[in-house]
């Protein structure tokens, strides 16, 4: 960590915007001066109903990377209020999709809800009304299949030049790349319609995508080309119904990971239906790519988890991936109820997750490599998923005197160090993405890109790492006249 750059960064931008924010307090960013709120609480606050129409970001330190051009899309739940009826889970908000178009140093900002069935009856009423991942829901509002309560919250995906919003219990759904308006829920194939789509898919270095598609024990597999067109739709069974968030994949299988927190019955509010059965492990199957027939199981002590890295296999079989995992289920279960309403405390650091390599040998069980890194959000080069590479990058060290996480990690597998650059207390960090270098063809020839919520100047942050030396602090920052809410994943296209 560098205390002088960080304490640069906080006195030229923090301070630096002091007076612009004061004649500048946009509806999404009430002056903290009103509010009986922690600062924090600008995270949780709701986005305006219609988003944020196109607005240039200012460079407010350093220098924009001259390769770095394209479209950082990110998606987050944003209405989390109605009234003083708050959202009962963070898995529940309706997603507002931001995209940060980036060209020639310059960075423009815009953002706009998912059109979704919940959304606009729920904006009619002024009220949440939609059965949820931790809200029982209102009698009045019907529900036919997944997409009637589909939240399109949590991550975003571009095949082809098609952006879609992801959610995971129900259809993506296909949004203009440009304007950001909504087209509707998306059909692979006619069969298919309404099937869950998981908003964790995993895109091979070629573009071809692979994804899950989960209810209960029974997961479907889709494969789809770069093209977009559907190649492969097939079901395999896991044996019993667990949460899958995300998954993994090496070149040659798919990797689904089986925790022991289990939901038989899956009725609203769905979070409550879980119970964690530690005596099962973390089992995961092993699926061929090239037959769904072929599949073989693998154990590990009992862990829960959100995410993982990437895997890969070494010459003699044996499957790597990371993962951050959790020896309890504690961050589903409570689901960040508190803080929405800008209450919190202090968890136990026993409750943390910790960036871990998972081993699977040919035979016998697998073993679990953790590291003292406590993160979230971990991510890997889009050039080497499914392959052998060296780094995760990741948001690490919780925060003392707030929810969340302080700094940016990027871990280094082949020498086991990692290196940070933590914001301090007064920045909200969130995932951070590898966009390769122009020249280069390793991790560390990359850039990472991710958003950040400063505190201090009640803005949101768009920053720049060079990824081989990330404790150097931000290559450049741009940051918006305003803030926007917490979100969870994002894209780069
Ligand atoms: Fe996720």
């Amino acid at each position: 960590m560098d205390l002088s750059r960080r304490h640069f960064m906080e006195t030229g931008i923090g301070l630096g915007m002091v007076g612009s924010l004061g004649a500048c307090v946009s509806a999404a960013a009430p002056a903290s001066a009103v509010s009986s709120k922690p600062d924090w609480h600008l995270g949780y606050k709701n986005a305006p109903s219609n988003g944020f129409d196109p607005s240039p970001m200012r460079l407010a330190y350093g220098k924009a990377p001259a390769d770095l051009n394209g479209s950082f899309y990110r998606n987050g739940p944003a209405q989390m209020q109605y009234g003083d009826q708050y959202a009962s889970h963070w898995f529940d908000g309706d997603g507002l999709i931001h995209r940060i178009a980036i060209e020639d140093g310059r960075a423009v900002h815009r953002a706009r809800f998912v059109d979704t069935k919940k959304r606009r009856e729920e904006q009619a009423a002024g009220a949440f009304l939609a059965p949820g991942f931790g809200t029982l829901g209102d009698e009045s509002f019907s529900v036919e299949g997944p997409d009637d309560v589909n939240a399109a919250n949590t991550s975003v995906l571009v095949v082809n030049g098609e952006l879609l919003a992801l959610w995971e219990a129900g259809s993506a759904f296909a949004m203009n790349a440009d304007t950001l308006d909504t087209k509707g829920p998306k059909s692979w194939r006619q069969d298919l319609k309404g099937m869950p789509f998981l908003a964790h898919p995993k895109v091979e270095p070629d573009g071809r995508v692979w994804n899950l598609a989960v209810g209960g024990s029974r997961v479907g597999i889709y494969r789809i080309a770069a093209s977009g067109q559907l190649e492969d739709f097939g079901m395999v069974d896991i044996g019993r119904a667990a949460y899958i968030h995300d998954w993994t994949m090496t070149e040659r299988h798919l990797i689904i990971l089986v925790q022991p927190w289990i939901n038989e019955n899956l009725r609203p509010p769905v979070v409550a239906g879980f119970e964690w059965q530690p005596q099962h492990g973390l089992q995961m199957l092993i699926v061929d790519k090239d037959d769904f027939t072929a599949q073989h199981w693998a154990q590990a002590p009992a862990r829960m988890f959100f995410h993982t890295g990437s895997a890969w296999e070494d010459s003699d079989g044996t499957i790597k991936f990371d993962a951050v995992l959790y020896k309890e289920p504690i961050l589903g279960v409570g689901g960040g109820s508190l803080e929405i309403r800008g209450e919190w405390t202090k968890p136990d650091p026993s409750e943390n997750g910790l960036l871990t390599q998972v081993v699977i040998p040919t035979r016998g069980d697998a073993r679990l490599i953790e590291t003292e890194i406590v993160g979230e959000f971990p991510q890997v080069d889009p050039r080497f998923r499914g392959q052998k590479r060296r780094l995760t990058a990741l948001t690490s060290r919780a925060a003392t005197g707030r929810p969340g996480t302080t700094a940016v990690t990027v871990h280094d597998w082949e020498t086991g160090r990692s290196d940070t650059f933590d914001f301090g207390e007064t920045r909200m960090v969130e995932e951070f993405l590898f966009v390769p270098k122009s020249v280069g063809s390793t991790d560390s020839e990359s850039w990472l890109i991710g958003t950040v919520l400063n505190l201090k100047a009640g803005a949101s942050e768009v920053c720049v790492f060079d990824a081989a030396r990330v404790s150097d602090g931000p290559v450049c920052i741009w940051q918006a006249d305003y803030s926007w809410p917490l979100g969870f994943h994002g894209t780069w296209a």
